[in-house]
């Protein structure tokens, strides 16, 4: 018993995970104390930390993750406190809080993989280690990406690969795929995939086929364009709300449905902290490379009431 416990303990210990544009995020959220806070994405606790830290606020706080390995380390991170840690996806947890009448001062999703995703070959993510091909962030769902690679059809196939990965070679691709079944290892997709484009490129020719098969094993655009509506609605007026997204895909979707909420309109409910993506500084770059892709967009949820505040309907302060 306590030789299992001093194992989870270093276990803990090692896991890493370097928040990317946390000075960015503690910039544009402004946590102070009492402020009530819902982390969409928490992982390894590596922006909550800091946040709930200001805050103090943990009863009325919530961090949330699909994958259940993050949410152990959550517990054990915060252990002895009232914080709410969900192990749920995020649409589900939103639309779970929105109905129980929890409101927050705070929101930040940090969309994506966490480091640990990434540096644990049996994950199933990393092109660079073979591991087998799960890619799955919740490790309980049935849909992997072996299902995917080894039993779609090859027009299934190349719509993902076109739609999620955006690679002008998606047709080449799923026909490699489906005339090189079964493909059992991240190695060997790697690899396949890498037919399609001879010659020297300066990422690795899989990426884009990597990343579209991830983001359909986790239906991770859907799931974001339909929470981001509720994320709004779960703020409470003079709220604000933080999304860091990876990737050009999701990046899309940030920016309209914001866009769509805010300006000069007369429905408007946010007013735009961020008019272009806020993205990491040099210095960020060389200690977390994982930030070079990061774009942060923040809001914040007019107070109609409160005067000097900016008034949607006149589209004046
Ligand atoms: C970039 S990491 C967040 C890291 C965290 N901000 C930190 O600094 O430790 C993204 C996390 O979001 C989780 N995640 C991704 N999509 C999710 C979803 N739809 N619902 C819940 N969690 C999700 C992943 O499992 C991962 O742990």
């Amino acid at each position: 018993m306590i030789l299992q416990k001093q194992k989870q303990e270093k276990m803990h210990q090692n896991i890493k995970h370097n928040p990317v544009l946390l000075e960015e995020v503690l910039h544009y959220l402004k946590p102070k104390t009492g402020d009530s806070y819902l982390d969409l994405t928490a992982g390894y606790g590596g922006h909550a930390n800091p946040i709930l830290e200001i805050t103090g606020n943990n009863k009325e706080s919530y961090l949330v993750d699909r994958d259940p390995n993050a949410i152990d380390f959550l517990n054990q991170e915060f252990k002895g406190h009232e914080i709410n840690i969900l192990n749920q996806d995020f649409y589900s947890a939103s639309k779970q809080l929105l109905s129980s009448g929890q409101r927050f001062d705070l929101i930040l999703a940090d969309l994506g993989v966490s480091s640990p995703h990434l540096n644990e070959p049996k994950r199933g993510f990393s092109i660079g280690q073979e591991g087998p091909l799960d890619m799955r962030m919740d490790q309980t769902q049935t849909l992997d990406a072996y299902e995917i690679i080894n039993v779609y059809s090859e027009k299934k196939l190349a719509n993902i690969i076109k739609d999620y990965g955006e690679d002008p070679k998606y047709i080449k691709i799923a026909n490699l795929i489906v005339h090189n079944r079964p493909i059992k290892n991240t190695t060997e997709l790697a690899k396949i995939v890498s037919k399609a484009w001879p010659g020297h490129s300066k990422t690795h020719p899989a990426t884009r086929t990597f990343q579209a098969i991830r983001i359909a094993v986790n239906d991770e655009l859907n799931l974001i364009n339909k929470s981001i509506p509720i994320w709004i609605d779960l703020l409470k007026p003079g709220g604000r709300i933080v999304i860091i997204s990876f990737q050009s895909l999701e990046d899309r979707i940030v920016k309209q449905a914001l866009a769509e909420r805010s300006g000069n309109r007369l429905d408007a409910i946010l007013k735009l902290l961020t008019k272009k993506p806020i993205v990491a500084t040099k210095d960020e770059l060389v200690f977390n490379p994982r930030s070079r892709s990061a774009k942060l967009r923040a809001a914040v949820k007019i107070n109609k009431q409160k005067k000097g505040e900016y008034n949607a309907y006149t589209g004046q302060k």
